[in-house]
């Protein structure tokens, strides 16, 4: 009898702390999402996220990127390491959170997502209660949270940019490109007017022209959409990248001195040295995008 008290006592203490732990996950409200996407597709926007996340994490940020490629997700082949398990386990074999994530080059951390975010729509009340609970634990792990989304104005991708705070829009110097990135702008702009939006043009040949392009891009979006669209940076197409890419080795590491790393951590600097730097939860970002996939 005292012994089932004792351990009731202990339980409850348990759970008196795991809400304490919430809550202060909850008021800290320090964490940086990031939703990295495209138009098109195939135009480096994975490459990109996880050299950018390995240079964050070696500026001394705790880097987590969550794979979100609701199609084909690859991060983990990038950095030739294996995940084998992903959000659809936390939700449907009970696992906890930090099982399904590994550790990558510079202690970054990956998370596979699988098919587990587009299940936000069906979950039943239990089940989307306890992966919320898991997805909690993110936000007192890492100070900023990368996106890697797959391209495109598919339902679902929109949905994803819908649902974010700060959006990194990478596109090519490419006419089609550019288009498509153009429309994802339109179609997010026209639903949610307050996406912040932040372009990369990445594989760029001739500096003047992509000036010149991003300029008009920017341009247009003021003119006919009355968005603001925040210049990032570019990154020259380089031979490194495929070489890289090969080695499974994140170019960053390889090549630090290379031009491309250095545009890249011109890029990283100016994302953090942004003023007002939008910062959220995991939970704000998952009820949010749970309205989302629920509503429509
Ligand atoms: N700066 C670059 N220089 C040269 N090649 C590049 C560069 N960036 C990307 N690439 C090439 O583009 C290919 C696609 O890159 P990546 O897989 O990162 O694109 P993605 O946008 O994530 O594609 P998807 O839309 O399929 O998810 C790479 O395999 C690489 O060969
Ligand atoms: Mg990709």
């Amino acid at each position: 009898m005292v012994r089932k008290m004792r351990d009731q006592a202990a339980n409850l203490r348990q759970l008196v702390k795991i809400k304490e732990n919430e809550q202060t996950a909850i008021s800290k409200s320090n964490t940086r999402i990031i939703t990295i996407t495209s138009g098109k597709g195939g135009v480096g926007k994975t490459n990109l996220t996880v050299n950018l996340g390995i240079i964050l994490q070696n500026m001394g940020y705790k880097v987590l990127i969550i794979d979100a490629d609701l199609g084909l997700g690859n991060v983990d082949i990038l950095l030739g390491i294996s995940s084998r398990y992903n959000l659809s386990h936390v939700i449907f074999n009970n696992m906890n959170i930090y099982d399904v994530i590994t550790i990558g080059p510079s202690g970054i951390m990956i998370l596979p997502g699988g098919n587990g975010l587009l299940e936000l729509a069906n979950m039943e009340s239990v089940k989307l209660d306890r992966f919320i609970r898991e997805l909690v634990k993110l936000d007192s792990m890492a100070d900023i949270i990368l996106i890697d989304t797959g391209a495109g104005l598919s339902n679902n991708n929109i949905k994803m940019i819908l649902a974010a705070n700060e959006v990194i829009l990478i596109t090519t110097p490419e006419p089609t490109s550019l288009m498509d990135a153009y429309g994802v702008v339109k179609i997010v702009s026209s639903i949610e007017r307050n996406t912040n939006f932040n372009l990369i043009m990445n594989r760029v040949e001739d500096k003047n022209e992509a000036t010149t392009n991003i300029k008009n891009f920017q341009k247009a979006g003021k003119r006919f959409l009355d968005v603001e669209i925040s210049k990032l940076g570019v990154v020259d197409n380089s031979y490194l990248v495929s070489k890289c890419i090969k080695a499974q080795r994140p170019f960053v590491l390889e090549y630090p001195n290379s031009k491309i790393s250095k545009q890249l951590k011109n890029i990283a600097n100016h994302i953090v040295g942004i003023d007002k730097q939008p910062k959220t939860t995991m939970t704000t970002y998952i009820l949010k995008l749970f309205n989302i996939f629920k509503n429509n």
